[in-house]
């Protein structure tokens, strides 16, 4: 495939799926951008190039057929000529063409799948990753408690090491795909999924729920984001961190944020400690609101604060009941949380 042809491709895939919020890095599984998928990616080509090549046999054969066919020539006025026989031998290389096809396309998909059931070293990293109608939850694991933590949807990894993710589903059945770096896994209440990813380069590289959810299955969305691994060493240690203590505005924001969201919402070392909606303690590290579908700025926090029902009908997060000012104090004080 020519790389115009695959840009070609790769435009119409970014076109129909991006994001605004993520529009820097589109969501394009004909690139790939990680060991894991260098081994899927001329498997994926290839079966597109076998599945395009078939489709078109088969359309120019009955497009014959329909021709030939002797009602065909009763239209044009013509007496019908009766095809010849024999023609069972053609059913035969049909069906002996197609077996070759998908036995080579079998065989090859057993290689990769075989080739990356494991990753080629020990995973840097281990990511649990809980799927919520609609969002992710992102714990990083640690052998000492104290020194995990979570955030959501913003995933950072260190670059060209591989990570472990583990998958669970927390209500319905979601699907876990960042399509430059792996094939997709579903998310599944009752069981643990695993799979591994590394980028060889530093790099956004977004991902997207592929399995139906409900009516906001299309907006939530994640993204990797690969570091050096100096930059994630230290986002990793900052994550571990508690927020300043807000001073002014933003501390009466801190008491309302607290009545008003803390049930559902937790933000480390205060007395907001929900675990029903995303973890929002270093939540000005994150580009993206609301599962990576509004860029994080002062108007989207208040967009999204004064009306998540508006922006993303169906989501579990209520209008809250405050007034202006206690919209702006709250928004005031997530605005300290970096
Ligand atoms: Cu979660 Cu679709």
């Amino acid at each position: 495939m020519k790389p115009q042809a695959a840009s070609a491709i790769s435009v119409i895939c970014y076109s129909c799926f991006a994001g605004p919020a993520f529009a820097a890095s589109p969501l394009d599984y004909l690139h790939s951008a990680g060991r894991k998928a260098d081994y899927v990616l001329p498997l994926t080509w290839a079966t597109i190039i076998i599945s395009a090549v078939v489709i078109v046999i088969v359309a120019v054969l009955l497009a014959a057929a329909i021709w030939r066919r002797p009602g065909f020539a009763y239209l044009q006025g013509e007496m019908p000529v009766l095809p010849e026989q024999g023609g069972l031998s053609w059913l035969w290389i049909g069906v002996g063409i197609s077996a070759l096809a998908l036995l080579v396309t079998i065989v090859w998909t057993v290689k990769v799948l075989a080739d990356i059931d494991t990753p080629p070293t020990r995973p840097a990293v281990t990511i649990e990753v809980t799927g919520h109608q609609w969002w992710w939850a992102v714990r990083y694991l640690d052998s000492d408690p104290s020194r995990s933590f979570t955030t959501a949807n913003e995933i950072h990894i260190p670059a060209g090491q591989p990570v472990l993710f583990r998958l669970v589903g927390a209500d319905v059945i979601h699907s876990f795909w960042i399509p430059a770096l792996s094939g997709k896994t579903d998310v599944i209440p009752g069981q643990t999924n695993e799979l591994w990813m590394d980028a060889k380069q530093p790099g956004v590289y977004r991902g997207q729920c592929t399995e139906y959810c409900g009516v906001q299955h299309a907006n939530m969305q994640m993204a990797v984001y690969a570091d050096t691994p100096a930059d994630f060493a230290r986002w990793r240690a900052h994550q571990l961190l508690s927020p300043a203590t807000p001073q002014g505005d933003a501390a009466l924001g801190q008491v309302e944020f607290n009545t008003y969201c803390g049930a559902c919402h937790t933000v480390r070392g205060t007395d907001a400690n929900g675990v029903l909606a995303p973890d929002l303690s270093h939540l000005m590290q994150r580009k993206t609101i609301a599962a990576g579908i509004l860029a994080n700025t002062h108007d989207n926090l208040w967009a999204w604060i004064g009306d998540p029902q508006g922006i993303k009908p169906g989501n579990l997060m209520q209008k809250p009941e405050v007034s202006a000012n206690q919209l702006s104090s709250i928004r005031a004080y997530l605005e300290t949380l970096n």
